[in-house]
């Protein structure tokens, strides 16, 4: 994570706290998906993902320490939150106080670019900018991997956009024991050969999605046949996918990347009952894609918990590419995203 000013390291428990502090943190689209976890408490996953954050849509959040206040208080997008919203965010400044050694409550105030809830990633934005601004106000002094891993807690994704580019989250080793498993399940940087890649982004339901993401996965995991063969397979995946970065090569990324999401979306085919995503609109986006490759394009499809579509191309060909998939979005809009930047402060001191 990039700061704009250096940390001043401060010992005393009452000056620790800076009080106040605002993170920007951008989305992140993974090209192997995290689908599963293996401790919900934890929010660690089953097997390793790969994403690539976006240099559009992101979220800003502020966080200031209110010694006065008794409760919380979190507005997202200027309206108070509730519900589900509100809890994850105060179970996660529950954590951020235990590890500060400070109970205060918070004013959090968050805005968001992105369409929340949609399968558009707005919990990875939003939980790794809450980490940066929450960490930075409460005095935490954590370098990025310490916030990849706070951010994980948040949401599982939200690991991975603590850093630009491409990164990888690790899984961590399944036998280790809770506090070995919290230390060792965290993202990183991924390295990349010369590769300019865009996403293209056909948005055809911007609503939020029936079924979350965590209900979605924890049925999968426990009903789906297919959900172990997919895990297995995703690993393979992985290191295949790491060596394509390297090479550079857009194809091999591509192909790995949309196999690799398709897997995912049978396993849920699969679950029992069935968790379905995937609308008529998102199948005649990706047979927009197809008819893109039958041409000569290299365009390779990804798909999250929810219909849309993300579409993998060389950067040189995001306008063909954009051109045929707005002919495919009848209801809706088309983006286009390049990698992004990771978490970081705007301004920590409180002034
Ligand atoms: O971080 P969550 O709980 O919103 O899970 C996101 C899971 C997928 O977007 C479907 C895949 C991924 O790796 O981002």
């Amino acid at each position: 994570m990039h700061t704009e000013q250096p940390a001043t390291p401060v010992h005393a428990p009452e000056r620790r706290t800076t009080g106040r502090a605002t993170a920007v943190a951008h989305p992140n689209i993974a090209l192997i998906k995290y689908w599963g976890k293996r401790d919900e408490d934890l929010v660690l996953p089953r097997v390793d993902s790969l994403s690539m954050t976006l240099d559009i849509f992101p979220t800003t959040t502020g966080v200031r320490v209110a010694p006065e206040a008794e409760h919380d208080a979190v507005t997202l997008g200027g309206r108070p939150a509730e519900g589900d919203a509100l809890r994850r965010v105060v179970d996660f400044l529950d954590l951020v106080r235990e590890r500060a050694g400070i109970a205060h409550r918070a004013v959090v105030e968050s805005e968001n670019t992105v369409p929340t809830g949609a399968g558009l990633a707005s919990s990875a934005s939003g939980f790794a900018a809450l980490a940066a601004a929450a960490a930075a106000a409460y005095g935490l002094d954590l370098d990025a991997t310490d916030l990849s891993r706070l951010a994980r807690r948040g949401s599982g994704s939200a690991s991975r956009s603590v850093f630009g580019g491409f990164a990888l989250w690790h899984a961590g080793p399944e036998s280790a024991s809770a506090a070995e498993a919290d230390l060792s399940s965290y993202a990183e940087p991924v390295p990349t050969g010369e590769l300019d890649p865009a996403l293209v982004i056909a948005v055809v339901n911007a609503g939020p999605k029936a079924v979350s993401s965590r209900a979605a996965m924890r049925r999968t995991v426990d009903t789906s046949p297919l959900y172990e063969p997919w895990a297995v397979s995703s690993g393979q995946d992985l290191t295949e996918m790491r060596a394509a970065l390297l090479a550079g090569d857009i194809e091999a990324v591509g192909e790995i990347a949309e196999r690799n999401a398709l897997g995912m979306h049978a396993t849920m085919l699969a679950a029992r009952p069935a968790v379905r995503y995937l609308s008529p609109a998102t199948l005649t986006v990706l047979d927009s894609v197809l008819q893109l490759r039958r041409d000569g394009i290299a365009a390779y499809a990804t798909m999250d918990a929810g219909p849309n579509v993300k579409v993998l191309c060389r950067r040189t060909d995001t306008d063909r590419v954009a051109q045929a998939v707005r002919a495919a979005v009848t209801d809706g809009s088309v983006l286009v995203a390049g990698p992004g930047p990771g978490a970081r402060l705007l301004h920590g001191d409180g002034r």
